[in-house]
């Protein structure tokens, strides 16, 4: 009942020409068989050219991050009714990277992710947890505060709501939970919504990230919870990327 879901994310890669020919190759590899809806998260400055570029095809375009605030004197940042005006579609919200680098809080995660809901942007919202919490046996304490962060705003809403659930320790490094682990942490992540409303818990798309390959995409596809993929490295290869968005 879930449709299946995977999105790319690019990072801090790519060119006008890199755009193009990607989301051409993407999308000439995704026919209109595919069982997954495919979205593909891009740095703000491509983002008009990508909407243009997808327009006739099964691919929507996200961007990664969005500023909590509707306007004025915030130099540097992009609202959500920006990227809603060029049809971008999604934003990811959490990310570890922004988490970690750019000190992004729990608190300003929560107002992004009401800034994308009150724009009609599905809010990607990122969760997981850390080598050390992993290895200390706190991974669900985590996922627990990070996720309860996020549903104790009454205002947000699980109708246009994805999650993510990324262990740090995963992404980039080759390394990536068992499909038996991560479907534990998804079916946590469910119960945890399920406390807010049954019904929409059983709606939200739970996906995985961290190095997600066309080798182990299908295992972890195969979990119950597990309703898609975030993909990092790999969605800059069109083949391994249409390859894993085939297995979903
Ligand atoms: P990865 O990145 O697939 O390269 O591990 C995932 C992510 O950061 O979303």
């Amino acid at each position: 009942m879930r449709q299946p879901l995977v999105v790319g994310n690019w990072k801090m890669n790519g060119s006008r020409k890199l755009t193009v020919d990607l989301l051409d190759s993407i999308s000439n590899g995704i026919d209109a068989k595919i069982a997954s809806e495919v979205a593909v998260c891009i740095p703000n400055v491509f983002i008009s050219l990508a909407t243009e570029t997808v327009r006739s095809t099964n691919l929507t375009i996200g961007a990664q991050t969005v500023s909590e605030f509707e306007a004025g004197a915030y130099t540097g940042e992009i609202s959500a009714s920006m990227l809603e005006d060029i049809d971008c579609r999604w934003v990811i919200i959490g990310h570890s990277e922004r988490r970690a680098l750019y000190n992004e809080t729990n608190e300003a995660l929560v107002l992004k992710v009401l800034a994308a809901q009150q724009s009609g942007i599905t809010p990607i919202f990122c969760v997981g947890e850390s080598e050390t919490d992993y290895k200390e046996g706190r991974t669900f304490k985590v996922i627990e505060s990070q996720v309860t962060a996020l549903l104790n705003n009454a205002m947000v809403s699980l109708d246009n709501l994805v999650l993510a659930y990324e262990p740090v320790w995963a992404i980039g490094t080759g390394l990536t939970a068992t499909p038996e682990e991560a479907q534990e942490v998804h079916a946590f992540i469910r119960n945890l919504l399920r406390e807010r409303s049954v019904e929409l818990a059983d709606e939200v798309r739970i996906i995985y990230g961290g190095s997600v390959k066309p080798t182990n995409a299908e295992e972890l596809f195969d979990q119950q919870d597990i309703d898609g993929g975030l993909i990092g490295g790999a969605s800059l290869d069109a083949n391994a990327f249409i390859s894993i968005c085939q297995k979903a």
